[in-house]
C-alpha cells in the first residue's frame, strides 16, 4: 500500500508513521509527504530519505486553487492512501474526490467530541475530566467521517493545551500505524468502514 502523508507542523506523528514504515514487515509504504507551508516536519521526511513537497497556502488566491495544486502534487505519486497527521487546512473537493474515502486523518480527542483546529484546547475549555484520540476517514465535512480507532485519555489536574496534546500524541501515533496497517492488510476496508 502507497501512503501519502500531509501535515502543517512538527510531524511528531509523521514520524512516528515513517519509523514504523521502516520496518521491513510493516505493510505500508510511504512514498511522499507534503506540507501546505514549509513545515518543520518535512525534515522527517528528507531525514528517511522520501520526497517532499509543500504547497505553500499563502501563495495561492483561494482554497481551490491551492487544492488544485496540492492534487496536482498528490497526482504524480498515486498514492494508494492519503493521510492527514497535523494538516491544519480543510480539503476542498479538488482533493477529496479523486481520493475518497481513501483519505484518513489523526484528531486529538474523542470523536464527535470536539471536533475542529482546536480539539485539545476546547476540551480543557469545557472542562472534560477525559477526552482521547481518533483516527477517522476524511469526508466533506469537519471531523465528522467515519470513525476508524479510538481510544480515552484522561485529563489530569493541572494540564494544561501543551502537556495534555503531548499525553495525547502517543496514542494518536499507535492507533495511526495500527489503522494503516489494517487498511493495508485489508482488515479495514475504507469503500464500507
Ligand atoms: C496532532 O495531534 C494532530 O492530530 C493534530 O495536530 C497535531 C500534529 O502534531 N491535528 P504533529 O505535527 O504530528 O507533531
Amino acid at each position: 500500500l502507497t501512503v501519502a502523508v500531509l501535515i502543517s507542523g512538527a510531524g511528531s506523528n509523521l514520524r512516528a508513521l515513517l519509523e514504523a514504515a521502516n520496518e521491513p514487515d510493516y505493510p505500508a509504504r510511504i512514498v511522499v509527504v507534503g506540507a501546505d507551508r514549509e513545515a518543520e516536519g518535512l525534515a522527517h521526511a528528507e531525514a528517511f530519505g522520501i520526497p517532499w513537497f509543500f504547497v505553500p497556502y499563502a501563495e495561492y488566491p483561494n482554497r481551490e486553487e491551492w487544492g488544485d495544486a496540492l492534487r496536482d502534487q498528490l497526482a504524480a505519486w498515486q498514492p494508494d492512501l492519503i493521510v492527514l497527521s497535523g494538516l491544519m487546512r480543510l480539503l476542498p473537493a479538488s482533493v477529496l474526490e479523486p481520493w475518497a474515502p481513501r483519505i484518513i486523518n489523526t484528531h486529538p480527542a474523542y470523536l464527535p467530541e470536539f471536533p475542529g483546529a482546536h480539539g485539545v484546547r476546547d476540551a480543557l475549555a469545557a472542562g472534560a475530566t477525559q477526552t482521547g484520540a481518533s483516527v477517522i476517514v476524511v469526508d466533506a465535512g469537519v471531523d465528522t467521517g467515519p470513525i476508524l480507532a479510538q481510544e480515552r485519555i484522561a485529563v489530569l489536574a493541572g494540564d494544561d493545551e501543551a502537556s495534555l496534546h503531548e499525553r495525547i500524541k502517543p496514542v494518536e501515533r499507535r492507533l495511526l500505524i495500527d489503522v494503516v496497517r489494517r487498511i493495508a492488510t485489508g482488515e479495514i476496508d475504507l469503500s464500507a468502514p
